[in-house]
């Protein structure tokens, strides 16, 4: 996730004039002049968790200096825009109710720009620089609510609040034309239905809502009012009812729906995800019903976790296709029947673990048996034969005795290509090198 403004660039000539006649104006400390103030050298780093700040120059200390007013003017600001800000920020520090960091201590005074946990950046075709991200991630802040805050920076583009105890309801951000990162992760906002404004972030790359309390069904606008989405994490909530059938109109590289209540089937339409999907994670809901082929046609994917559901089924001939996977979870499923030596010939393009243990599988392809030894391999609680720590006989004999309806599909999408891959093999474990996997802690 990009930066929201072009690099800097110097100072224009109008917030200089501005400047100056403000100091003019306002400033008679020992006939100091106003200290330079030079740009703050902000840079987002990916996922926009990371933010560096660097503060070049002297900042200004109490900048009014003359009684009556110990309130900063519109004058004493860089402009009014940061002015209307610093309202705002007033405004929601009186709320905040617990701040173990200090944070809010440097929330005074008028650089508004060197904040703790404010960025200013220039919105497109502005001159006056406007404050264009609030990242508070880990500051365990406390406030009741959001509203009146963040909706009340009209700039502002991003907002990353991952654990803090914010309440409240999710602020309606639907009229800030900027905005496309929200990160509200590990939050004690109000149990609730998803989140209708967030529907109204049209340009919303970057949807975070994991780690709360919200209930009740995903809303099909999801996955088609957002054009722009790359991430959707709505993992560890208590959402349920069944996935959205429009699942594959969005454009989204990394959608975590772990450890929530969904049921029914994985949507068919999982498969119009093909060009854009990268990692999907259904892993510890309700699902149900037959592992789709459909799964097998996301040809960019790496990571597929389909892990504790109560998918059944054999494993279609057309997850051969899956060349990019790194990491396929199925296990704690109803699975049955063979592993085909098609999927694991797949650990000669990119795959590095297949776990399918706690199914009712009953054989594996031949080049199956090498990926066990090589611990890329786990079928452990299966009904294989000749394979260690499987199901009692009675367990497996009384799945296999129940009727299976599942179809079987042998139709491979794709041409068969064993290449090996051009990728040095990495053995870092690296769960944390995976987007959707991080997103599973808070
Ligand atoms: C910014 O200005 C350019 C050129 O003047 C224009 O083409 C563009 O539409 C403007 N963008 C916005 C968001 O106003
Ligand atoms: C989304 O971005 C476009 C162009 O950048 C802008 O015209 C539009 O107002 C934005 N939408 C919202 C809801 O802010
Ligand atoms: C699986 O999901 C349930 C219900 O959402 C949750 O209570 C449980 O903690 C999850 N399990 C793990 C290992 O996260
Ligand atoms: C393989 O994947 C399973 C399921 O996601 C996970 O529990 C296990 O830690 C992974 N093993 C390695 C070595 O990454």
């Amino acid at each position: 996730m990009a930066g929201p403004g072009p690099a800097r660039t110097a100072r224009s000539v109008a917030l200089l004039c501005f400047l100056v006649s403000c100091a003019a104006l306002v400033d008679s400390r020992g006939g100091a002049s106003r200290p330079s103030r030079q740009d703050l050298d902000v840079g987002l780093g990916g996922g926009g968790v990371g933010i560096g700040i660097g503060i070049g120059g002297g900042s200004p200390s109490s900048p009014s200096p003359t009684p009556p007013s110990s309130q900063p003017q519109p004058c004493d600001f860089e402009n009014e825009r940061l002015y209307r800000a610093y309202l705002v920020i007033q405004q929601f520090r009186s709320t905040v109710t617990c701040d173990p960091m200090g944070v809010t201590q440097s929330w005074s005074g008028t650089d508004v720009c060197s904040y703790k946990g404010f960025f200013c950046e220039r919105p497109p075709n502005v001159t006056d620089r406007a404050i264009a991200s609030v990242d508070f991630n880990g500051y365990m802040l406390q406030a009741g609510s959001l509203r009146g805050f963040v909706d009340s920076l009209p700039d502002l583009a991003l907002f990353h609040a991952n654990s803090n105890d914010f309440g409240g309801a999710v602020p309606a951000l639907g009229g800030l034309q900027y905005f496309y990162e929200l990160d509200l992760s590990n939050n004690k906002l109000a149990p609730a239905a998803f989140p209708a404004d967030v529907l109204g972030l049209t340009n919303a790359t970057f949807v975070d809502i994991r780690f709360n309390s919200f209930y009740g069904e995903l809303p099909a606008g999801v996955f088609c009012k957002l054009p722009r989405v790359q991430a959707i994490f709505v993992n560890n909530n208590r959402f349920s009812g069944a996935l959205p059938d429009n699942i594959g109109q969005s454009p989204v590289n990394y959608l975590s729906l772990a450890n929530n209540r969904f049921t029914g089937e994985i949507p068919r339409s999982i498969a119009r995800n093909a060009g854009t999907l990268l990692e999907v994670l259904f892993l510890n809901n309700s699902l149900s019903g037959c592992l789709p082929h459909e799964l097998g046609l996301l040809e960019k994917a790496t990571v597929i976790d389909a892990g504790a559901n109560r998918l059944t089924g054999t494993i279609p001939a057309s997850f051969a296709c899956l060349r990019k996977v790194e990491q396929l979870n199925l296990a704690g499923n109803l699975l049955y029947g063979e592993v085909p030596d098609a999927l694991c010939r797949l650990a000669f393009s990119n795959l590095k673990n297949l776990t399918l243990s706690d199914n009712y599988f009953t054989s594996l392809g031949s080049c199956c048996w090498d990926l066990i030894k090589e611990g890329r391999l786990n079928v452990d609680r299966n009904c294989i034969q000749w394979a260690p720590n499987q199901r009692s006989h009675e367990d497996c004999a009384k799945f296999l005795r129940q009727p299976k309806s599942c179809p079987v599909n042998n139709y491979v999408p794709c041409r068969s290509k064993y290449q090996s891959s051009s990728e040095p093999a990495d053995d870092a474990a690296a769960e944390y090198r995976y987007r959707t996997y991080s997103a599973l802690h808070p």
